[in-house]
């Protein structure tokens, strides 16, 4: 019988926020992005409250001007395996760049994880919009977005291939006959494409989940693309109700037309529910926080898709300047959308800077208007979840004691965890270990 369906909701974890105000919040550690204590304090609170995953968002480039989460935070994958060993049901997901990364290296250490938190990891998988971490890599220049979705998609290969390198009963462990490995269940992948060379095998054999959860973050047409092909969660960057409707149809029907089951897989756009007792309290924080922003702060914040462009060389009052080419190598998708905007609109540069700051409120007013809003993008089919973004300490509060209970009470979300994988709490199938799959095909085959 299939099961009802149920709200997925995860926190990503971003310590002292992203924004101008975050981190002056006095209920909040000043350090708490480079606090071991705050991350595990809230990992559990959000197990307490039943969330699916903690989620950690990462970068590897950061400038003077940079958020104050990403000026100095810990490393995801370190940070998950503290995590991994201070919960026991909650999924950990973790930010890591296929642009950069050696697939070997990173295959070792989610496997790792995943087997430490006893099948709960799940990686996010990006390609890296900021043009500036190149330099952190060896490299002169960016590798070009398309170049970068390509080796995405070989990079999750590879990695995928490494985690099957052992079959699940690979290990006879038999100590009075002395079989430790049972040799021919051990697999070497011996991989050679266009950007990789990876022979393997990995010396760590699968957790409880089989292979970790891949999740994806990007909007433009590879990035759909690619998350079809190997996604079985998103996180997900839409703008507005209508546009997720949009994605979430879209998505679905790339997988269908790859042959994937579209059920597999958890969509979760990121808010940040602003939580007062009534709507118009709720409101009048957003109104204060507007009037109190920095405008030249903003400014800059505008410039981060662009490849962190310097927009303080234009007049504000012009009209927004022709910046398309910049759009080409970043944050594509999402310099591509301000672009768009802009020209629809016939904003000028300041309206444009205005208009990005407004644009992040939804999901503001009481613990009933949000868990309302949160109900109509699930049954609305615009969304599986939410992935919360976590910062200031009584929204969080305030909607694991008052938002979540309303949601159980409509029955879309669990009062207790079913599962204790990051794959059980999502749906997802455990995969089969290729190499058995194969043996058992050829048997099948021969009989
Ligand atoms: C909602 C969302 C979240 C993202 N989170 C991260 C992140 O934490 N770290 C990172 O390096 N890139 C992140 N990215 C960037 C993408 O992986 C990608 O590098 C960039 O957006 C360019 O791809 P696109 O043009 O397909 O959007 C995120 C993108 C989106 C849309």
């Amino acid at each position: 019988m299939s099961q009802h369906r149920q709200l997925k909701l995860g926190v990503a974890l971003v310590g002292v926020g992203n924004d101008q105000f975050g981190w002056r919040d006095p209920e909040l550690p000043g350090d708490a992005s480079v606090s071991i204590d705050w991350f595990i304090e809230n990992a559990r609170l959000a197990e307490a409250a039943k969330f699916d995953f903690v989620f950690m968002v990462d970068s590897p480039f950061i400038t003077p001007d940079t958020t104050p989460h990403y000026l100095n935070r810990l490393e995801p994958l370190t940070l998950l395996s503290a995590l991994a060993v201070s919960t026991s049901k909650i999924g950990l997901i973790a930010t890591a760049t296929t642009s950069f990364w050696e697939p070997y290296n990173l295959a070792r250490l989610l496997a790792s994880v995943d087997n430490i938190s006893h099948g709960r990891v799940g990686w996010n998988v990006v390609t890296t919009g900021l043009e500036g971490a190149a330099k952190n890599y060896g490299r002169e220049e960016h590798i070009d977005h398309a170049v970068r979705y390509r080796r995405a998609h070989e990079f999750v290969e590879v990695v995928k291939g490494l985690w099957d390198s052992y079959e699940d009963d690979a290990f006879p462990r038999d100590k009075e006959n002395g079989v430790f490995l049972d040799k021919p269940k051990q697999h070497a992948l011996n991989h050679k494409g266009e950007f990789f060379s990876v022979a393997g095998p990995l010396a760590l054999s699968r957790s409880k989940q089989g292979q970790p959860v891949l999740f994806q973050a990007g909007i433009s047409e590879d990035g759909r693309n690619l998350a079809a092909n190997i996604a079985e969660g998103i996180y997900a960057g839409v703008e507005g109700f209508d546009d997720a409707v949009d994605y979430y149809a879209d998505i679905k029907a790339r997988m269908v037309a790859l042959g994937r089951n579209p059920e597999h897989i958890t969509i979760v756009p990121s808010i940040q529910p602003v939580i007062e007792d009534t709507d118009e309290a709720a409101w009048a924080r957003v109104g204060d926080r507007q009037e109190k922003l920095d405008f030249n702060k903003l400014l800059v914040g505008l410039g981060r898709p662009f490849g962190y462009h310097d927009f303080s060389q234009y007049d504000l009052d012009a009209p927004f300047p022709d910046v398309s080419n910049l759009s080409l190598n970043s944050y594509k998708g999402n310099a591509e959308r301000i672009v768009k905007r802009a020209r629809d609109n016939n904003w000028t540069l300041r309206e444009t800077v205005l208009n990005q700051a407004e644009r992040r409120h939804g999901f503001v007013g009481s613990p009933q208007t949000v868990a309302d809003e949160i109900q109509q993008w699930f049954e609305g089919r615009a969304c599986d979840g939410f992935n919360l973004w976590v910062s200031r300490p009584s929204d969080f509060k305030k909607f694991r004691e008052q938002v979540i209970p309303i949601l159980q009470e409509r029955g879309i979300f669990k009062t207790e965890y079913q599962h204790d994988t990051l794959r059980g709490h999502l749906g997802l199938p455990v995969p089969e270990n290729r190499w058995a799959r194969q043996a058992a095909q050829t048997l099948q085959a021969a009989e």
